[in-house]
């Protein structure tokens, strides 16, 4: 279809890249938008406040053609659709993800529907949904409840769902831990990421456990999940009726790969914790003003659960001392800070006006020193 294999001189998508560990054919028609691949940032002031030698990176997953990792997992995951003959795909979303299903299915001619929790969708995610041409269409219910009616949906002919409960999502979505083992030689000691649904924790430990299996790593990581401290299900061991959280994302109280991703903390001795809004807020302001890379609230949640479990006093069932001098981390920052500005754009985010000559603008600098 979109044969990325015959347009020489493009960048290669996930599939094409990692085509052997995939579960495609000949026969699949590969829609791609040339996702993945996307940068490991080295955080010297991460790596200076963890300290010991250890060394901190950023994967940055906002940099994905609809600016978040689902692309990696929607590339898989609307191919086989197209393979499959689908006529429509579905899904469910607290916005990322239908962001990336109704862009592939854009580009695969396939219609797209996405059933999102009503008014609580940032709204450059919605925003892409619309653009791309999906069926938008906003329930008065929580996504836990949208994904009950996407599952009711899969049913029916022709409909193919493309949320995470579609194997081929987080085989798609594996393809991040390949990409860190081969930018890095080595899995890193300790990697940590935000958690709603949980699909993207078990595709990591997938990949990571495969890509070990294959020899490419001589160890496995320690996965360590943050959630919304309102939105917390896993850590508390239970299902939250009313999640709430200001980070829209990973506002889920009933995560579809909740006992897959249980299994990664466990299996890999690492841990779920939680973080609060004013945690994550504070990390993504510290993650923009000191280091320039801008994410979205919930993707903030990995780099507040760094700053959290660091030290033994604020994280003491898991605290990040107990990994080994020059230890490697990664956390992934898993959506742009664009999709949603609103975010940001608070009282405090106001130019300074001025008059227009160099006497009022050098007295402004001044000021601000
Ligand atoms: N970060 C962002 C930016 C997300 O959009 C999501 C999930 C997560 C983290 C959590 O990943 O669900 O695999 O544990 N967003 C889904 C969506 C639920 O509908 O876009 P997860």
């Amino acid at each position: 279809m979109n044969g990325s294999r015959e347009a020489s001189g493009a960048t290669i998508g996930v599939i094409e890249r990692y085509r052997e560990h995939l579960p495609v054919t000949e026969a699949t028609p590969v829609v791609s938008l040339s996702e993945g691949s996307t940068p490991l940032i080295y955080s010297p002031r991460l790596s200076a406040i963890v300290g010991r030698g250890c060394r901190v990176y950023l994967k940055y997953e906002g940099l994905n053609p609809t600016g978040s990792f689902k692309d990696r997992g929607m590339t898989v995951a609307v191919s086989k659709a197209a393979e499959s003959g689908a006529r429509l795909v579905v899904c469910a979303s607290t916005g990322n993800t239908s962001a990336a299903a109704a862009a592939y299915a854009a580009r695969a001619g396939i219609q797209c529907a996405v059933l999102l929790p009503s008014g609580k969708i940032a709204m450059g995610k919605l925003a892409q949904a619309f653009v791309y041409g999906a069926v938008v269409i906003a329930l008065d219910v929580n996504f836990d409840h949208c994904l009950k009616l996407v599952r009711q949906l899969s049913s029916e002919p022709g409909i193919s769902v493309v949320n995470s409960i579609n194997p081929y999502r987080l085989e798609g979505q594996k393809t991040a831990a390949f990409e860190i083992i081969d930018a890095l030689g080595n899995a890193p000691h300790l990697h940590l990421l935000p958690v709603g649904n949980a699909g993207n924790t078990t595709a990591y430990w997938r990949g990571y456990v495969e890509y070990h299996r294959l020899n490419r790593a001589t160890r496995l990581p320690k996965m360590l999940g943050f959630q919304a401290a309102g939105a917390a299900p896993i850590y508390y061991g239970r299902i939250i009726e009313h999640p709430e959280t200001a980070a829209s994302a990973i506002r889920i109280g009933n995560p579809a790969s909740w006992k897959m991703a249980d299994t990664a903390f466990q299996e890999s001795g690492g841990a779920i914790q939680i973080v609060t809004d004013e945690e994550i807020f504070a990390a993504q302001s510290w993650l923009a003003s000191k280091e320039g890379v801008f994410v979205e609230p919930a993707s903030a949640a990995s780099v507040a659960g760094l700053f959290k479990c660091w030290s033994q006093t604020t994280c003491a069932s898991f605290p990040v001392p107990k990994i080994p001098d020059d230890a490697v981390v990664v956390c992934t920052l898993t959506g742009h800070g664009l999709k949603d500005i609103a975010a940001v754009l608070n009282d405090r985010v106001k130019p300074l006006s001025a008059p227009a000559n160099k006497a009022a603008i050098l007295s402004i600098l001044e000021k601000a020193k």
